[in-house]
């Protein structure tokens, strides 16, 4: 019998067809960055106020003018390629994205990438001769400590073209959500482990604090408080902050900021946060450490972005920690242009693991299931995505309801959780995959090895942590006491199984 074709076949070919190729033709749909019904429950409650931060409205975000700019590397004085400043002058501004390019997902995927790596911090623009002279000349001893990339750039500072002319402004995102390898290439996604950008960063702006938008009215100190200030909690440690001595103030950023660990806006120089791996998202269900906010898909992440480049309005209930003058988005990027970029960070994927497995880790992936490990890192995330409860926080039941909580405590120092304006009263739960590269462990880092995680001895008052310790000389490390009465030879498998992930 020849193969025949009947013409219902036929006809249900063409329809798989047509709908084949509406697919592959379907203009990407970009969604809207900020609306109110995806704001309005977006953020997670304050634990000690039992209301969710306020947000910009959506027409307060869309009166915000855009800025689609593209921006380039400064070179260290000798490596600059012949005629680049002169192009950087003499062109006109170019759009960091131009959609209308845009067919494939994987164009979009590359045009999150520029995004990502070209996108500057608005805020710190700063368009004055002095500023530009000292990244053209490096005339400036604060700049005498700092090498070029194997390429001659230095990272941190961007020139940026726009309609005002010339200015010299700052990296964003891979500022701190970028590694440098010793091969002079660069893996985006986990937290920073020089800090050549960050400290460059410093002496590009004018905008004082750990704020990423202009603050009209405050000094460094004023701005610094301000940052971190937390009008809820009674005796609040950030009071401190505008009486302290300039030593002082050092010892305290010297205890806070270093590889791969950094306080940001809203968080705490007391209470630092490790910088999370942003390839290790998938899986999760919540942003940052605290869970301040969801991740129920891309445009969250879009969300996030403009939240801390430009958008963060900084209400809690009756709590307003800008000034009027100071509540405002000076500009935004186009929508676009951040949903290119959550597509290029959700792409990400880990580097090539280096331990293979073997009889030790096939041993400590047993130990990993009988420890119940497992049942909060669940495979094939190494995450069930859940929050936990910092120690001493109780959510209302109501409040309980509307999240996915494990309603237990691992123990772990709550002051992030509960002293700052990220006091949610949650930890989140997070990936274990990665953790070979990742170099720091807990949410405030304290810890930068597996061996160290595991070591019971993390738990006594004289232990000196490798990680975040305070203005301490030692401190102990308490909670997430799992897998910390192994024996030695259990304990040495486990970590096997764990740099496998
Ligand atoms: C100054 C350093 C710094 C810069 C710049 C920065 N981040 Fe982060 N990022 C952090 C730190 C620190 C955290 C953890 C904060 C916390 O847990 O409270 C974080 C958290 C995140 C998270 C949540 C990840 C998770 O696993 O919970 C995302 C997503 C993110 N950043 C994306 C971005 C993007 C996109 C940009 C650029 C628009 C950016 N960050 C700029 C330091 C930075
Ligand atoms: C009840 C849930 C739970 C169980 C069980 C659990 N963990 Fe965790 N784990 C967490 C939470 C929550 C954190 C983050 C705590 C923090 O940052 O304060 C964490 C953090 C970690 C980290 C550090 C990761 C990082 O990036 O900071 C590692 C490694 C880890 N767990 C491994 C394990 C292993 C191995 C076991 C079993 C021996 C285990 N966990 C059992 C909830 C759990």
């Amino acid at each position: 019998m020849a193969f025949g074709y009947n013409v219902p076949m036929i006809r249900f070919g063409l329809i798989i067809l047509c709908a084949t190729v509406t697919l592959v033709a379907q203009p990407v749909r970009v969604p809207r960055t900020w609306y109110t019904a995806a704001v309005k429950d977006w953020a997670t409650h304050i634990a000690a106020l039992g209301v969710r931060p306020g947000h910009f409205t959506e027409a307060e975000y869309y009166a915000a003018p855009v800025e689609n700019v593209r921006t380039y590397p400064v070179y260290f004085p000798g490596r600059e390629p012949a005629g680049y400043w002169d192009r950087i002058t003499k062109s006109a501004p170019q759009p960091l994205i131009d959609a209308s390019k845009l067919k494939t997902q994987a164009d979009w995927v590359t045009a999150g990438k520029r995004v990502w790596e070209e996108g500057d911090i608005i805020g710190f623009r700063n368009y004055s001769p002095e500023a530009i002279a000292r990244f053209r000349t490096f005339n400036s001893p604060d700049l005498e400590e700092f090498k070029p990339s194997p390429d001659g750039t230095l990272p941190g500072p961007r020139w940026v073209v726009t309609a005002r002319g010339v200015a010299v402004s700052a990296e964003n995102c891979t500022q701190c959500h970028r590694r440098y390898e010793a091969d002079g290439s660069k893996l985006d996604g986990p937290g920073l482990n020089d800090l050549t950008a960050f400290h460059v960063t410093g002496l590009v702006t004018n905008v004082p604090g750990m704020s990423t938008i202009p603050l009209p009215g405050d000094d460094e100190g004023k701005a610094l408080w301000r940052s971190f200030i937390v009008p809820w909690v009674k005796d609040d440690i950030n009071d401190q902050l505008k009486a302290m001595s300039p030593v002082d103030l050092g010892r305290l950023f010297g205890s806070a900021f270093g590889p791969n660990i950094t306080p940001r806006w809203s968080g705490s120089l007391f209470y630092p946060t490790k910088v999370p791996d942003l390839i290790t998202l998938k899986g999760q269900k919540y942003i940052d450490h605290t869970g301040t906010h969801q991740y129920r898909g891309t445009a969250d992440i879009m969300r996030y972005a403009a939240l801390v480049s430009f958008a963060d309005s900084s209400d809690y209930g009756p709590h307003r920690i800008l000034t009027d003058q100071q509540r405002r988005i000076s500009s935004r990027l186009p929508d676009e242009a951040l949903y290119a970029m959550a597509l290029y960070i959700e792409s990400l994927s880990p580097p090539p693991n280096p331990n293979p497995a073997g009889e030790a880790s096939v041993a400590g992936q047993k130990i990993f299931q009988r420890e119940g490990c497992a049942g909060c890192h669940a495979p094939p995330y190494y995450t069930n995505g859940k929050l936990t409860l910092a120690e001493g926080y109780r959510p209302s039941p109501e409040i309980a309801r509307q999240y996915d909580i494990l309603p237990i405590s691992v123990g772990t120092n709550p002051d992030l959780a509960l002293k700052t304006r990220k006091g949610t009263g949650f930890y989140k739960i997070p990936s274990l995959r990665g953790v070979w590269y990742r170099g720091r462990y807990l949410h405030d880092g304290a810890l930068t090895t597996l061996e160290e995680m595991f070591n019971p001895d993390r738990l006594k008052p004289d232990f000196v942590p490798t990680g975040f310790k305070g203005l301490d000389k030692a401190r102990a490390v308490p909670g997430h006491v799992f897998g910390l009465r192994l024996t030695a030879e259990d304990r040495a498998a486990l970590i096997a199984f764990l740099k496998t992930l």
